[in-house]
């Protein structure tokens, strides 16, 4: 499975890091990874980005609504998105989940809806702390999976990206050992749920993924790639981390 590299840029971005955009697109046409790039900037940048990429890197988006079109002031729709450019969306994000109250039930309509433009969901999904401390990492993340994929899911269409939530942004990576465990689990709930489909989609690890981290957490076993937040933003640490999946060549 060719992994899939992720750089998700939050709120942070404007004019002047297009550069960056440029420049991680210009390193990947010039030593080609064993994986697929993607940079999701603020909604604002997605049009030029794309332009900046040039096809070398895909761009994609951070958040939908899941409705099409309408009465919905400061929305996004999957179509607007797929419309400026963008070929992914990440759904589900546990900020989003956080501090804009998604339930899984949404999340699994906002994937839907990025289905129904045609562009790739990554579906993320994580414990908390205290859900890890209680021994119940593994039923929170299998509950997620149930409640915020939905069906007719395809490889082509989605992607799971696990973040355990006090891995982000904190520097604290989880283990390989609790990474290996989670991503067998999230496959075999995907694989109970949607079979032979389920073996293909990818599954993402973030959480504090760095250039010195990334090559091992690659190595480990369904992990098919990973979703970076604050070193996606450093331009040098970022290609660092892409140069890293040699290791899965
Ligand atoms: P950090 O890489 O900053 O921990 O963020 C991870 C993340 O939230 C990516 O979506």
């Amino acid at each position: 499975m060719r992994p899939l590299i992720a750089g998700n840029w939050k709120m942070n971005g404007l004019t002047p890091q297009l550069a960056e955009i440029e420049a991680i697109a210009t390193c990947v046409a010039e030593t080609p990874p064993f994986a697929d790039i993607l940079i999701c900037p603020p909604s604002t940048l997605i049009t030029r980005a794309v332009q900046v990429a040039a096809g070398r890197i895909a761009i994609g988006g951070q958040d939908c609504r899941k409705e099409i079109a309408g009465a919905f002031t400061g929305g996004i729709s999957a179509e607007m998105l797929r419309d400026a450019g963008a070929s992914t969306v990440i759904v589900g994000h546990s900020e989003c989940r956080q501090h804009y109250g998604e339930t899984n039930a949404l999340v699994a309509a906002k994937a839907k809806a990025a289905m129904r433009a045609g562009i790739l969901a990554i579906i993320c999904i994580g414990e908390t702390k205290s859900q890890r401390q209680e021994g119940k990492a593994l039923s929170a993340c299998g509950d997620q999976i149930s409640g915020s994929v939905p069906e007719g899911i395809t490889s082509s269409a989605n992607a799971i990206g696990y973040e355990p939530l006090w891995a982000i942004g904190t520097g604290e990576s989880a283990t390989h050992e609790e990474i290996a465990e989670v991503h067998a689990h999230i496959r075999q709930c995907l694989v109970a749920r949607f079979g032979a489909e389920g073996k293909k989609v990818r599954i993402l690890y973030g959480g504090s993924v760095d250039p010195i981290n990334a090559r091992e957490i690659l190595a480990l076993p369904e992990v098919g790639g990973v979703l970076v937040g604050g070193e996606s933003l450093k331009t040098a640490d970022f290609e660092a981390i892409i140069k890293a999946v040699s290791a899965k060549a």
